[in-house]
């Protein structure tokens, strides 16, 4: 008997699509953009959190529509070779390029093949290595994924692996080199407190808590057979083979059935030739229905016939079975509606749509550069997850062509050895962005050439770029600037000697800082180097501008939504920018499981609920950053239901001094958590109330 079922390949495991539909929705929905974003997955060992994991890296293929573009990795952190940082890279980096097909040809090829060698031959890998690796991967057309088993085993040994690792991997993740999906028992939030780790790694992850199966998908689960190999299937010709040719001379009942299976064979057949979906389905359970009666032939047929054709009709069932569910699947995929929003890493530079607002920044960055004053050192200052390093990324579309924008981020380049690395990391920086963003060859420099007197032979080579600027203009833009701190704290303050130099002597650049402090905030030492700032402050988008994004983020978006809904995401988020992304992310996940494209005020609801679950990170560093007496004022204003308390009201509920909470109001106004209106202290963003409340 032919085997009908010899195209495409094997179907790895379909079975396990049953469970965790919904997980892996958010999972794949969240890796498929650009930037593929990351993802915490917590829960308790016996739900499943190990199976998940690797089980993604088993069917990814089928659920992301450019599959051979991934290479995923699973690296179980338990094991002993990554409990040191050098095993763990040299793991990560194995992991992925056993999967990467390298060709010594290219010279990212080669690099990668000698590095693959290195490592197989037990060299261990630092930092810097591992980051180039993964430039390099990225080069190559691949976007790598790391899932981290147990991540609390990295987190249990901060000085192995401390804030330092933990921003760089945060700098690869954020330009799209790599992302992560952790496994922990519990919240991320949580490990990085206990940790003392103060790195904001964690907030470009979105979480997904695994609670019990859903009912309907654990009832299939159950009624879901066995894995039974498909090659199984093949080989039941010669499990056929003691037929004799004759039909007379055969058993009770085997004629009969074998006409079924026959039968069942050729609608398998004729679905496969196919070309319409529609066709191809009913052929399939038409062969279903041909299995069934042949199973239930069997109850009279000679034991021989049941014993043989038994497993048979059995195995063939469950490849159909798969089959019809690969193709529910892609069906639902067609009318799935595209995951476009990105909520965690930065907004990339390319990227039109997605980006909305900040007119009046770009407007006033463009008067300050253009103006015939020197334009003063520039301060970008924010909260968290306000879009700072988007902007930023923007700039090089948003300014004119003589001016070169830089963007540098501290967090990858300060974390190095001695003052000639930063220095290094900054002029590859600026020779790779002048390139990228205005086709500009600036003069070379290497490590080595910078080593032995790293501020002088830098400041000779900076003469040398601005000999090569002719009449442009150079915005040198250094994101999470506070890094700076710790590099000092390291090699001492010829860092920012350098910085006020530049500022002072080199008219051709100017230099902006990026990040959630500002300069009084960072104290003394900053305001006495850096005089004359100019603030620019990031804050929530227009509404109008979020109601772009809602309604409108790619051309002929299919989701429609009820006008009120439109307007309840905007209370909801006070045009937070990663709010209103999250909150979008999630109403395009709950729709698609339910197959709609119309949002209500209801749907919109389910969506902020699902956010405020994704978004814990973002909640959580709220609390971490306040202190015992901002965190009672917080927690009392948010159960305050109908109107805003006063300060009196306040001061009746919270046992405190009246000058405390005072200042303690003052700094909470400052920081865009509360304000005051009409006399009552109210939450700025509703979202973050429901979070305090629910605390
Ligand atoms: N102008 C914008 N338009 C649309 N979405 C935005 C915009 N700016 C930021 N976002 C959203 O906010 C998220 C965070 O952006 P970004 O990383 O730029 O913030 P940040 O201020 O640099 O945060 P952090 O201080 O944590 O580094 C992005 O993932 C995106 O969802
Ligand atoms: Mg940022």
């Amino acid at each position: 008997m032919p085997n009908p079922f010899f195209y495409g390949g094997p179907i790895t495991e379909p079975q396990k699509f049953f469970g965790r539909k919904r997980e892996f929705r958010v999972i794949f929905g969240r890796l498929s953009t650009t930037p593929p974003q990351s993802v915490s997955v917590v829960g308790e060992r016996r739900i499943g959190r190990t199976s998940l994991l690797y089980h993604l890296t088993q069917v990814y293929s089928q659920w992301l529509t450019d599959a051979e573009r991934y290479l995923f990795a699973y690296v179980d952190l338990q094991s002993a070779r990554c409990h040191t940082r050098a095993g763990l890279l040299a793991k990560m980096l194995e992991a992925l390029l056993q999967q990467a097909r390298l060709d010594r040809r290219s010279d990212d090829g080669q690099w990668l093949t000698d590095l693959r060698e290195r490592i197989s031959e037990g060299e261990a890998i630092d930092l810097p290595c591992f980051g180039e690796a993964l430039e390099r991967i990225k080069a190559l057309g691949y976007r790598s994924v790391i899932c981290l088993d147990e991540f609390e085993k990295l987190t249990a040994r901060p000085q192995e692996f401390g804030d330092d690792l933990l921003d760089s991997w945060r700098n690869m993740a954020q330009f799209g080199h790599i992302a992560f999906i952790t496994a922990s028992k519990v919240p991320l939030e949580l490990l990085s407190r206990t940790g003392r780790l103060t790195s904001p790694f964690f907030n470009i992850f979105a979480q997904v808590p695994l609670g019990e199966l859903e009912l309907d998908e654990a009832r299939e689960l159950i009624t879901q057979p066995s894995d039974r190999p498909f090659t199984q299937v093949a080989r039941s010709e010669a499990e056929l083979a003691w037929l004799p040719d004759d039909p007379g001379t055969l058993p009770r009942g085997a004629h009969e059935a074998l006409r079924r299976a026959e039968e069942a064979s050729q609608s398998v057949a004729a679905a496969l030739e196919s070309t319409s979906r529609y066709r191809r389905v009913m052929g399939l359970e038409r062969a279903r229905a041909r299995l069934d009666e042949l199973r239930q032939s069997l109850a009279y047929a000679d034991q021989r016939v049941a014993g043989r054709l038994g497993p048979v009709a059995e195995g063939w069932r469950e490849v159909i079975n798969a089959e019809l569910l690969r193709l529910a699947i892609e069906e639902e995929a067609a009318i799935e509606i595209p995951q476009v929003y990105i909520a965690g890493p930065p907004v990339p530079g390319e990227e039109e749509r997605l980006f909305v607002g900040r007119e009046d920044l770009f407007r006033t960055l463009l008067d300050l550069l253009t103006s015939p004053h020197r334009c003063p050192p520039l301060m970008l200052y924010g909260q968290r997850r306000t879009g700072k390093t988007s902007l930023l990324l923007q700039l090089p579309r948003r300014l004119g062509p003589d001016i070169v924008p830089i963007f540098v981020d501290m967090q990858g380049a300060a974390n190095v050895e001695g003052p000639a690395g930063p220095l290094y990391n900054l002029a590859r920086a600026i020779m790779e962005e002048a390139r990228r963003g205005r086709r500009l060859e600036l003069p070379p420099i290497t490590l080595q050439e910078l080593a032995a007197e790293p501020f002088i032979v830098f400041g000779q080579w900076l003469d040398r770029v601005e000999e090569a600027l002719d009449d442009r203009l150079v915005l040198l833009s250094l994101d999470e600037f506070e890094k700076i701190e710790e590099c000092i704290e390291r090699i001492g303050t010829g860092f920012l000697d350098f910085l006020r130099h530049l500022i002072q002597h080199r008219p051709r650049f100017v230099l902006l800082l990026s990040g959630t402090h500002t300069l009084e905030e960072m104290g003394q030492r900053w305001s006495t180097y850096f005089i004359n700032v100019q603030p620019l402050k990031v804050s929530y988008l227009k509404e109008d501008e979020a109601r772009s994004l809602i309604t409108n983020p790619i051309d002929d978006f299919p989701l429609n939504y009820e006008p009120a809904a439109v307007e309840h995401i905007i209370a909801a988020t006070r045009c937070q920018p990663f709010l209103v992304q999250l909150t979008c992310q999630e109403l395009v996940n709950h729709l698609n499981s339910q197959r709609r494209r119309n949002a209500s005020v209801a749907d919109v609801e389910a969506a902020l609920e699902e956010a405020s679950v994704r978004g814990e990170f973002h909640f959580a560093e709220i609390w971490n950053t306040a202190d015992a007496v901002e965190r009672q004022v917080l927690s009392a204003v948010s159960r305050w239901e109908d109107r805003p308390p006063t300060l009196g009201q306040l001061r009746r509920r919270i046992r405190l001094e009246e000058a405390d909470l005072k200042s303690a109001l003052v700094r909470l106004c400052r920081r865009d958590l509360l304000e005051l209106q009409d006399e009552g202290y109210r939450f700025q963003v509703e979202l973050v109330r429901r979070w305090w409340r629910r605390r």
